[in-house]
């Protein structure tokens, strides 16, 4: 990890959680929970947010909401996402997953109410002008065209009668990993009323080869140091890209997206270096 990269992402991670102390005071067990979702991640995708709106100049209570309001959907998914009726883990970040540590009707109604304050965050007056933009393409990534479908997608595969194709498997990985990683570069434009294409494409290769980097880790991994359960994608029968092409040209393939993620960058010139490292980071991380 680039000593830069490393740096702002720190920051990011320090601002988002004293964004939550204020968002999201632990006043009852509800709110525990969903407070317990939320933390030990990477945030990645809140980091996304606050890198694009660097790059657009755009105020930072702005920039927090949109930050806080895409880690709260990407925590509830996974809370909904290690569920026994889904993929039944008990381990996330190092921790007992939420179900385990409170009960499923805790998990369920926690990724619930994360789900919901994302839009209050993102309905809050200072995000600015563009609020219903960002409403509205967060309801879109995050639903039933984006990461839902996604994860739809994900859990029939595992009793399909034949092998998904490179091009479903394609699909679904965008839409349940894709989808969340794409909003979050996207935002920093969008707050700014500006053309969100260029970090569009950079955090569609960018969404691919992280599942890639998550499938690999899957085989590779430790338990220890990934903080989930690992080796459990090819008996549940998931469909990923390494199950299709093999370990190495997975790899290749994730290679390539962070390149063409980086190319994407140009427009942007040395200012966008730490989201490059970002695409760095991405395929060679251990956790
Ligand atoms: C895990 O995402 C789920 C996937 C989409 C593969 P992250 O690896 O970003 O999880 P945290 O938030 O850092 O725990
Ligand atoms: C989860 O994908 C993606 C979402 C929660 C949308 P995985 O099931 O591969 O994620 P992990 O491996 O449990 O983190
Ligand atoms: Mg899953
Ligand atoms: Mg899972
Ligand atoms: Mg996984």
């Amino acid at each position: 990890m680039s000593a830069g990269f490393a740096a702002a992402l720190k920051q990011a991670q320090a601002k988002i959680s004293a964004h939550m102390d204020t968002r999201l005071p632990e006043t009852d067990g509800l709110c525990q929970a969903m407070a317990y979702a939320l933390r030990g991640g990477k945030m990645l995708r809140g980091f996304l947010v606050l890198e694009s709106a660097r790059l657009h100049d755009v105020p930072p209570p702005a920039a927090l909401e949109a930050a806080l309001a895409i880690e709260c959907i990407h925590a509830y998914s996974l809370v909904h996402d290690d569920l026994p009726c889904m993929d039944d883990d008990d381990l996330r970040r190092g921790q007992p997953t939420l179900h385990r540590k409170w009960d499923e009707a805790t998990a369920v109604l926690a990724g619930d109410s994360l789900q919901t304050l994302a839009f209050e965050l993102l309905a809050q007056p200072d995000v600015g002008p563009h609020a219903v933009e960002l409403i509205r393409t967060l309801a879109e990534a995050a639903g039933k065209d984006g990461m839902v479908s996604g994860q739809m997608r994900d859990i029939a595969a595992e009793t399909a009668t034949a092998p998904l194709t490179l091009a479903q498997i394609t699909t679904l990985q965008a839409r349940k990993t894709g989808c969340l990683i794409e909003w979050s570069a996207c935002a920093g434009a969008r707050l700014a009323g500006a053309d969100p294409t260029a970090l569009r494409q950079y955090a569609q290769a960018l969404g691919l080869a992280f599942q890639i980097a998550d499938d690999i880790l899957d085989i590779e991994g430790d338990a220890a140091t990934v903080g989930k359960a690992v080796r459990k994608d090819a008996t549940a029968g998931k469909a990923t890209f390494v199950s299709l092409l093999g370990l190495d040209q997975a790899r290749l393939r994730a290679e390539e997206l962070a390149d063409a993620a980086c190319a994407a960058l140009a427009p942007y010139g040395a200012a966008s270096d730490t989201l490059k490292d970002a695409a760095r980071f991405v395929i060679s991380r251990d956790s």
